[in-house]
């Protein structure tokens, strides 16, 4: 894995290779990083220094031709002559900016040297390797300790650094990145995944030009603009061609990440905690320690690149009883409920959502204090005994009896002024004396900084947690930071910092001596996606918006990064409440089907029709859900501008299943192909449609040309139709080998306007199909669902 051999510092995976060198002065070079490499000379790929450019400053009067700002980096410092953006800015303890930190020696030791203070990526002995290298600013005696850990099986290597000051007097940190790197200039494209609330995670492409691209989080979490992980790709990469870089940053506050193209034609990449109103001060023998920072490339395009993050997470991040789990479909209380309900109108959801297969219940905000809207009560985790006059306990024996298990919301890291928790304590609420604090959903944010707060939060949601039987907790948190400041802090500047140190404290000492709880959590929809949080929660909720054309575009895009089993994906009512659209309940799972599965909507409003629907998707998703959760997912690149196609292999690729999306609809459309990946080519296999229900009210007046008598399309009998009469979109069933399948089977043609029978595919607007594929030792059921 790890190895210093000949002068370089060799770290391989099992189809990467990362490499760098000691230069004579003692500064690490970046030599490579790409497709693992044979040679044992890496000469050829070293950055030439041959003449001396007019303007550059010699590091050392021995050597005019060394100059830093022309040699690809490991580490920069400030001073020296490296006049790109450096990774760190330090207020030394001789009171200078100046830093030049120098190789020492190293270590390699077997596992991953775990930062005390941070979540980090996990593995044994045998599944990753550390290097730690010493370097040290001579002059002041601060060293910096660079860590990379390899992880051969997924092609990851991560990094993070220390900083730690020997000297007598203390420096003030104000920048420490986690890692940076100097790649040779490929035309790269910049990938950040940017956004607001309700329209999460949307793509964003920008070419890398002279100077910096910065992607970056100033709201105190990771937040909805920009999530904390990135891309470089090649341009002209495809999900299947060319080199796709990616890293993700192991962090849940501010977040900040730069691409430089420098004068050189260089491009530096750097990432870690956001400097802004960054300032903390290292005392004697202090150490601070950065987040860690998930790299990894892919010669296979943006979907090897994801493969790798996906088996990633799996397996170094998620951890806990959850990790390799199959998700619990779920029904939550919010977008049915919200704050208004009782025991008895919960408890006939309840009954409802057991009849249709769904195994867990969750009671969402509102079931606690005086909050009966989002005005009050937040901070008070006592039971609302108006609206559960017997306590949580009496409702978890309910909701045992029936047959589901329970689970239920929190935000613990926020109050409301108008709550008792605040009227006790407001010295716990985040505030700058002598300043009217801004209000965000008229709450403020509880400073986790003090331990005090975090105490309190531990032992009120702790003893929430073991009044009854909680197999599931929500974590909320719905509000940016303002008015940072907190009267335990000797400065300021560490405020950002601590508060995250907090929450991870807080998160650690309840849900790690109750491992059987999964944890899910959430921000406002998702505002805190990152690969911080998944280090607690398995999974995450990805956005308040669950309609479906919105979920293709962030499920998608999300999943450049994280693996579909960390997505919690919901099926909602339509019109949505997020956007008035209308879509169907059909193209509702199929979308949330590709995550981890729950409903969110009133289910007493469901027709009969649609509840049989429900019941079917939900067993349908049951018998598939270790391929959804945790199979091989592939984006497909579309052939054409109005489709998606995703797709789930499990990993003993007896099954897959396809997803096949369409955006509009065009009249008249030319074949559509279904493409299908990941298979074995030598086995054979069967495709079958997953049959969907087709309601006549779709049709309007057409429904005239197809029936033998006249009826209005809106009026009694069409209803009564819909209700009692099964009609079904096209079945298309095909056999073959891997090989034949994956070459794109075109499918039956889609209704183009002037004719219709059972071979017409009907997608319409945001229309949909799931396809199973089999091999014929299992085959694909050929009764309707
Ligand atoms: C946030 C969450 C929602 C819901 C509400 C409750 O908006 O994202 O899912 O839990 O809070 O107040």
């Amino acid at each position: 894995m790890i190895s210093y051999d000949n002068g370089y510092f060799r770290l391989e995976t099992d189809h990467t290779g990362y490499y760098f060198r000691v230069t004579k002065f003692l500064h690490l070079e970046s030599i490579y990083y790409g497709e693992r490499l044979i040679d044992k000379d890496l000469e050829p790929l070293s950055v030439k220094h041959t003449v001396i450019i007019g303007t550059q400053t010699a590091y050392d009067p021995s050597d005019p031709m060394y100059a830093l700002d022309t040699y690809p980096l490991e580490w920069s410092g400030i001073g020296k002559g490296d006049y790109r953006h450096s990774p760190s800015e330090i207020e030394m303890p001789d009171e200078t900016y100046t830093n030049d930190f120098r190789y020492v020696s190293h270590r390699i030791v077997r596992g991953n040297l775990k930062p005390s203070t941070l979540p980090c990526s996990y593995g044994s002995e045998d599944e990753c390797e550390t290097l730690e290298i010493t370097l040290t600013d001579e002059p002041t005696q601060v060293t910096l300790l660079m860590y990379y850990t390899v992880y051969p099986a997924q092609d990851v290597i991560t990094r993070r650094v220390s900083l730690c000051n020997h000297n007598e007097k203390t420096l003030v940190i104000r920048k420490l990145m986690s890692m940076m790197i100097d790649l040779p200039n490929r035309d790269y494209q910049f990938i950040t995944l940017h956004g607001g609330w309700i329209r999460e995670a949307r793509r964003q492409v920008s070419a890398i030009d002279y100077g910096l691209r910065v992607n970056e989080s100033l709201t105190g979490c990771s937040s909805n603009r920009h999530n904390p992980g990135f891309l470089l790709a090649a341009s002209g990469a495809t999900e299947t061609s060319g080199m796709v870089f990616g890293f993700n940053l192991i962090y849940s506050g501010n977040h900040y990440s730069a691409v430089e193209k420098s004068e050189r034609d260089l491009i530096r990449v750097m990432s870690g905690i956001h400097p802004q109103c960054f300032a903390w001060p290292l005392h004697h023998e202090e150490v601070f320690e950065t987040p860690e920072v998930v790299m990894t490339v892919s010669c296979e395009g943006f979907g090897g690149t994801s493969d790798h993050f996906h088996n990633f997470v799996r397996e170094h991040i998620t951890r806990g009883d959850w990790k390799d789990q199959e998700r619990p479909v779920l029904f939550n209380s919010w977008e049915a409920r919200s704050f208004h309900f009782n025991e008895s109108s919960l408890l006939s959801l309840a009954r409802q959502a057991k009849r249709l297969g769904m195994e867990l219940f969750v009671l969402d905000d509102g079931w606690f204090g005086d909050r009966d809207d989002d005005t009050r009560g937040l901070g008070d985790y006592t039971v609302n005994l108006r609206k559960l006059p017997g306590g949580l306990p009496r409702l978890a024996e309910r909701l045992k009896k029936i047959g589901l298990r329970f689970g239920l919301w929190f935000e613990p890291e926020m109050v409301n002024p108008n709550s008792d928790l605040f009227r006790a304590h407001p010295e716990y609420a985040v505030r700058i004396p002598g300043r009217e604090p801004s209000m965000g959903r008229n709450q403020l944010t509880l400073d986790l900084t003090n331990p005090d707060v975090r105490e309190y939060i531990i032992s009120h949601v702790s003893d929430v947690l073991d009044s009854c039987d909680i197999s599931y907790v929500k974590w909320d948190m719905n509000r940016n930071m303002s008015d940072m400041y907190s009267p335990t802090l000797y400065r300021q500047g560490t405020f950002g910092h601590r508060y995250i140190l907090g929450l991870y404290e807080v998160l650690t000492r309840i849900f790690v001596p109750r491992p059987k709880i999964l944890l899910e959590t959430c921000a406002s929809g998702g505002n805190r996606f990152d690969l911080g949080m998944l280090c607690f929660s398995p999974q995450i909720w990805v956005s308040d918006n669950t309609d479906p054309a919105e979920r293709l575009d962030m499920q998608g895009n999300l999943s450049l990064l994280y693996p579909l089993s960390s997505m919690g994906a919901h099926v909602s009512s339509a019109p949505h409440q997020q956007t008035l659209r209308d879509t169907t309940l059909v193209s509702r799972f199929n979308t949330a089907s590709f995550g981890s599965l729950g409903y969110e909507l009133d289910l007493s409003f469901v027709s009969r029709a649609e509840k049989q629907e429900i019941k079917e998707q939900v067993r349908f998703y049951k018998e598939h859900r270790t391929t959804f959760q945790y199979g091989r997912f592939y984006r497909h690149d579309p052939h054409k501008d109005n489709k998606v196609h995703w797709s789930v292999v499990s990993q003993d690729k007896e099954e897959a299943i396809v997803g096949f999306f369409q955006t509009r609809s065009f009249p008249a459309e030319g074949i559509d192909h279904l493409p299908i990946s990941g298979l074995d080519p030598e086995k054979t296999y069967q495709v079958r449609t997953r049959p969907q229900r087709v309601y006549v009210r779709r049709f309007g007046e057409l429904i005239n040309f197809l029936l033998p008598v006249r009826i209005h399309p809106r009026g009694f009998v069409a209803r009564l139709i819909d209700r009692w009469y099964r009609m079904y979109d096209a079945v298309e069933t095909y056999s073959g080998s891997g090989r034949l399948l994956m070459s794109g089977i075109p499918l039956y043609n889609a209704f183009s306007g002037t004719y219709f029978n059972d071979k017409t595919r009907l997608l319409l607007d945001f229309g949909s199909n799931l396809y199973t594929v089999r091999t014929m030792e299992h085959p694909v059921p050929t009764e309707k669902e």
